[in-house]
């Protein structure tokens, strides 16, 4: 019997992409990562709230594992899963597209093959169009403007490791319009406290949370950092009430804007509460007890280029006071078993990251700070290539 039934697609961090899924899903649900790139989960593929997702790339049904055999049983398997999928479908014409993840497979291994899959569809009296691969996997933008993931359309998913092969069937991918609206349709935006991406402001919301439901209109998330709103903005749209408090009155006033403007293109979300404070966050006494926390704190100044040793150490300096004061302040504001997840800095120098000591200090504060194991326990940063300041996310329940 085949257990485990879907398939992620991690993003281009896998590991932050990996706790993000095992923090809604983990316990029962085994998870184990095959490839850099993939993971498998014994859930089925309708049981998982893609959409909230912000690290994954695809959602698939596992058609088949087995033990790695020769090209000529991966392509009788191919041919079965196919006939079986084309047999259900509807429309004479399909378009057919195919991802491998297997370091060793060529893309003229993978033309070939496709070729061989376009002729046995024929046979049955379909017609078949093939979506070209550029590279041995599909974008999920070709996936998404080829509709694959809708009836009558395919993507079959090839994942090779030493021991085995499993074929998967797409069923969802990130739905790259949607948030390319959230990203840059936003009506105030600000490059100098840096963006944001939707994705992590989900990743972010999802580590302060174990629950994969939309509907959480009972609960109440605080951003007690919330410049533009971003976090404000992915919550509601996942089904919190929110807070929103920021030290800048027109920060106040672009989250304000922000999210009428949400309001007005996301219906769904018009019943649900929003409230925005000036605050600062180091002494503010929130009137009410929010049942999460998720932001990005205040990450010091934006570097262009690598700063000089004394600068850096100036900005350390001032992001850990503020943060440590935020964190003392909002301790005595909580109950116990809090759950939150902040992102702090990190600095890239000499191919390592430099760490704020405050994470050293997290116990004495009041913290028991979460460590993952199915990343091994490793530290949590979101970084991307040529950046200096990256963001070191901590995972935290009041103790
Ligand atoms: C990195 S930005 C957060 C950006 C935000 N995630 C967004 O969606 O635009 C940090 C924010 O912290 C605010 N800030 C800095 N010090 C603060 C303090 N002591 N209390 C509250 N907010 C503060 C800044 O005004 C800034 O808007």
């Amino acid at each position: 019997m085949l257990m485990t039934k879907s398939l992620i697609i991690l993003g281009r961090q896998p590991e932050l992409s990996l706790v993000e899924i095992f923090s809604l899903y983990g316990g029962k649900n085994q998870i184990s990562q095959i490839t850099d790139q993939t993971a498998l989960i014994n859930l089925n593929h309708s049981d998982i709230n893609f959409k909230r997702l912000g690290g994954s790339i695809k959602l698939a049904e596992v058609l088949s594992i087995e033990a790695i055999t020769t090209n000529q049983n991966l392509l009788t398997n191919l041919k079965q899963h196919l006939q079986k999928i084309i047999f259900e479908a509807e429309n004479k014409k399909i378009n057919l597209g195919m991802s491998f993840y297997d370091p060793k497979i060529s893309l003229s291994e993978i033309n070939k093959l496709k070729m061989i899959l376009k002729s046995f569809i024929k046979s049955f009296n379909k017609s078949i169009r093939l979506i070209p691969n550029t590279t041995t996997q599909l974008s999920s933008a070709q996936v998404y403007h080829n509709n694959l993931t809708t009836n009558n359309n395919i993507e079959l998913i090839v994942v090779k490791d030493d021991k085995q092969i499993i074929i998967a069937q797409t069923k969802q991918v990130q739905d790259i319009n949607d948030y390319t609206k959230r990203d840059r349709y936003r009506p105030k935006r600000d490059s100098r406290i840096g963006m944001l991406p939707p994705k992590l402001a989900q990743i972010i919301i999802n580590l302060a949370n174990n629950d994969p439901s939309d509907d959480n209109s009972h609960k109440t998330l605080l951003d007690p950092f919330c410049g533009t709103g971003v976090i404000l903005q992915e919550a509601l749209l996942m089904g919190y009430n929110v807070i929103g408090t920021d030290i800048l009155s027109n920060m106040i006033s672009a989250s304000s804007q922000n999210i009428n403007w949400l309001k007005n293109n996301y219906p769904k979300i018009t019943k649900l509460t929003s409230e925005f404070m000036l605050a600062d966050a180091t002494n503010f006494k929130w009137d009410k007890t929010p049942d999460l926390i998720a932001c990005e704190t205040y990450l010091g100044k934006p570097f262009t280029a690598p700063p000089t040793t004394e600068i850096l150490k100036q900005t350390m300096n001032d992001c850990q006071l503020i943060i440590k004061k935020f964190l003392i302040n909002l301790r005595t504001r909580l109950p116990n078993q809090t759950k939150m997840c902040i992102a702090i800095p990190a600095w890239y120098q000499s191919e390592s990251f430099i760490h704020l000591p405050l994470i050293d200090q997290l116990e004495q504060i009041g913290y028991n700070h979460l460590s993952f194991e199915i990343i091994n326990n490793r530290p949590l940063i979101y970084h991307r290539t040529g950046q200096f300041v990256a963001r070191e996310l901590l995972v935290l329940q009041t103790n």
